[in-house]
């Protein structure tokens, strides 16, 4: 079995991060988004791996290069343009050949890996084998009708929703995806809908099982789906300060705490990741703060946040709560007069200020 993750797209909600990277480097728990999907996939025995890059990202393979870290072969499939994913999993026949596979959303987070959705699929030797999950609000997402163990019928955004059952980003196929691909149209929004092409194998009376995710599932679509799903990881890590922890200071609850950083009369409360080189001094890090590499914070407060490598906060007053800073973001206040508030901000950056 191969598997097939998706790190294309438009990536319109997660602006302005997505203006200078791709959001599936974007780190969850100082971790890159994509390296979840690719360690499960790993953990779940599978040694190939496709990866969808949009037409000259370059940044992906940067990243991850032949897989070998991963212990996978990775194969790079570039699409031409975000045309849907139903087009991802048109183009990636040639990669994917005869054998079943599992298509995986790079943006999609889980706990507790793949390995039991892989052996639902086997075991109900299905054509296509949808991973469910319960949500509270349904008709934001393709809701599954399910009758008798099977699944009979998918609609997209219902207004009334037959179940709350919602259809996640992780599918396992045999080679009748590929003929369903190329047998529909694109829809209104021109793209190749994925939710299309599981409707094609229903009405052609191909067998369509699933598995319940009985754990936790993120699409981190929007920023505050981001810092859930820090959140969601951050709950599971394990204590391990390598850094150094100086006597004025405390440290409480599972804190991983990278090479060469230092706490200095500090308070950091876990659970909390600081990245390697960080200085926290005089500082307040709360729970579910992801901190990157290279971080300064200086007589400042930050709680469920995720900083990227080499920011600075530097004698801020409020508590930086709910926030997703990118690389090498500076927010220091001025020693200056007048007292003013100076702001250098990217296209759609957001601020909010009392
Ligand atoms: P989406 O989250 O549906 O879309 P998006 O990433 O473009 O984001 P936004 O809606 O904020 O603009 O995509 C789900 C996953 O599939 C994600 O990993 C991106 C990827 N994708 C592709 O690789 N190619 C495509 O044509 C599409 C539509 C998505």
């Amino acid at each position: 079995m191969k598997t097939l993750i998706t790190a294309g797209g438009h990536g319109t909600r997660l602006r302005p991060i997505t203006h200078t990277q791709n959001k599936h480097l974007i780190p969850i728990a100082n971790k890159k988004m994509l390296a979840y999907a690719l360690e499960y996939s790993k953990n779940a025995g599978i040694s190939e791996a496709g990866i969808i890059i949009n037409s000259g990202d370059t940044s992906i393979s940067d990243a991850f290069g032949n897989g070998e870290s991963f212990g996978l072969k990775i194969t790079y499939i570039e699409q031409s343009a975000p045309l849907g994913l139903g087009h991802v999993v048109k183009i990636a026949e040639p990669f994917i050949g005869k054998e079943p596979f599992i298509f995986y959303l790079g943006d999609n987070i889980l706990v507790g890996g793949v390995n039991k959705f892989i052996e639902d699929f086997r075991s109900n030797r299905s054509n296509c084998h949808l991973v469910l999950s319960k949500v509270p609000d349904p008709n934001r997402f393709g809701v599954a009708d399910v009758k008798d163990g099977r699944i009979i019928g998918i609609e997209e955004k219902p207004d009334n929703p037959k179940s709350n059952l919602a259809v996640t980003g992780i599918y396992l196929y045999d080679n009748h995806i590929f003929e369903a691909v190329n047998n529909i149209a694109p829809s209104a929004r021109g793209e190749l809908e994925i939710s299309d092409a599981h409707q094609y194998l229903l009405d052609k009376g191909y067998i369509v099982s699933f598995s319940e995710i009985t754990g936790w599932w993120k699409d981190t679509g929007k920023p505050s789906d981001l810092l859930e799903a820090n959140r969601l990881v951050l709950d599971n890590i394990k204590d391990n300060r390598m850094g150094t922890i100086d006597s004025s200071s405390i440290v409480s609850g599972r804190v991983v705490l990278g090479k060469n950083s230092k706490i200095i009369n500090s308070n950091v409360r876990g659970p909390a990741i600081i990245g390697d080189n960080v200085v926290i001094d005089n500082a307040y890090i709360g729970p579910y703060s992801a901190i990157g590499n290279g971080c300064t914070i200086l007589n400042s407060e930050i709680e469920y946040s995720i900083l990227m490598n080499d920011c600075k906060i530097s004698n801020i007053s409020r508590r930086i709560e709910a926030s997703l800073l990118g690389n090498d973001v500076h927010m220091l206040r001025t020693k200056s007069k007048p007292a003013t508030h100076r702001f250098i901000l990217g296209d759609q950056s957001r601020v909010e200020i009392d």
